[in-house]
């Protein structure tokens, strides 16, 4: 992992490229905001990304990444990732995460929330908040040349307050050209990620995957993307990209009308 912290370190103009590329992330978020409510079909919401994202000139990532077959990732309810948007109408009550990456000028932006439609259930409202505090507490816990595990560390111990599973095989990911690069950004601590420091430059995502129940994941063979909770329950996540810099984290993927840290989930 050394020989790769060089490269991985962005300099001043692409560090702008990437501000660039989010900055539109997170305008197409903000733009797909209003139509996640009830009814909406998840394939509909796909479309819409995918033609806003190509009316700007720009690309998903998703389309076509490991043969993956949408512009983005709807991940409804039990639905912990990877969710292929489909025939499925969101229906009152269900909660849904919404993932987007975009490539612009070459470079990537990737980030998603977890939205709720209509009224939910009081565990939903809990393992939503749960997830968006995760994630503002694990930005909060870093600055420069901080160890990746100090990420982990944040978000556990948020979970725990709960006794809400933390999802272990997928991971947060370092991008910039490349939608998944070094370093490994686990949510929980680990020996890996220890050895592993955040050096200026660096660009990368933290996204936290909170079930309500077990932190056991089963993806589903048949379409080999869907991963759902083993027992079922509700699981919830939000994702940011950030870029290390000299003074601390940058979060590059903040929208104008979504929630900001400090936000309360209700009803
Ligand atoms: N956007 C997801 C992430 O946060 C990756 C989705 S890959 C896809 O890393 F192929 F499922 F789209
Ligand atoms: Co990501
Ligand atoms: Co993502």
């Amino acid at each position: 992992m050394l020989h790769g912290r060089r490269h991985l370190q962005l300099v001043d103009s692409e560090r702008d490229s990437m501000r660039k590329a989010c900055s539109f992330n997170a305008q197409l978020m903000d733009f797909i905001r209003p139509y996640v409510i009830p009814g909406a079909v998840t394939e509909e919401l796909d479309r819409l990304i995918h033609e806003y994202t190509l009316d700007h000139g720009h690309k998903p990532a998703c389309l076509g990444y490991h043969g993956f077959p949408k512009s983005c990732c709807t991940s409804v309810n039990e639905v912990i990732c990877h969710g292929i948007p489909g025939s499925y109408a969101l229906q009152e009550g269900d909660i849904v995460n919404v993932d987007i990456t975009s490539i612009v000028d070459g470079w990537h932006g990737d980030q998603s929330e977890t939205f709720l439609i209509g009224k939910v259930s009081d565990d939903a409202l809990r393992v939503t908040q749960c997830a968006f505090d995760s994630l503002h507490l694990a930005i909060d816990a870093i600055k420069a040349e901080s160890r990746v595990s100090e990420i982990g560390h944040a978000i556990i111990a948020e979970a725990k307050k709960y006794d809400f599973g933390v999802v272990e095989e997928y991971v947060g990911h370092g991008l910039g050209r490349r939608f998944h690069q070094d370093p490994s950004i686990p949510h929980v601590p680990t020996g890996a990620a220890n050895s592993v420091k955040l050096y200026p430059g660096i660009c990368f995502t933290i996204e936290p995957m909170i079930n309500l129940g077990t932190k056991i994941t089963v993806l589903d063979n048949s379409d080999g993307w869907t991963v759902r909770t083993k027992d079922g329950k509700l699981s919830a996540q939000f994702e940011h990209t950030i870029v290390m810099t000299e003074d601390g984290p940058e979060i590059l993927t903040d929208t104008k009308d979504g929630p900001q840290k400090g936000h309360k989930f209700t009803n």
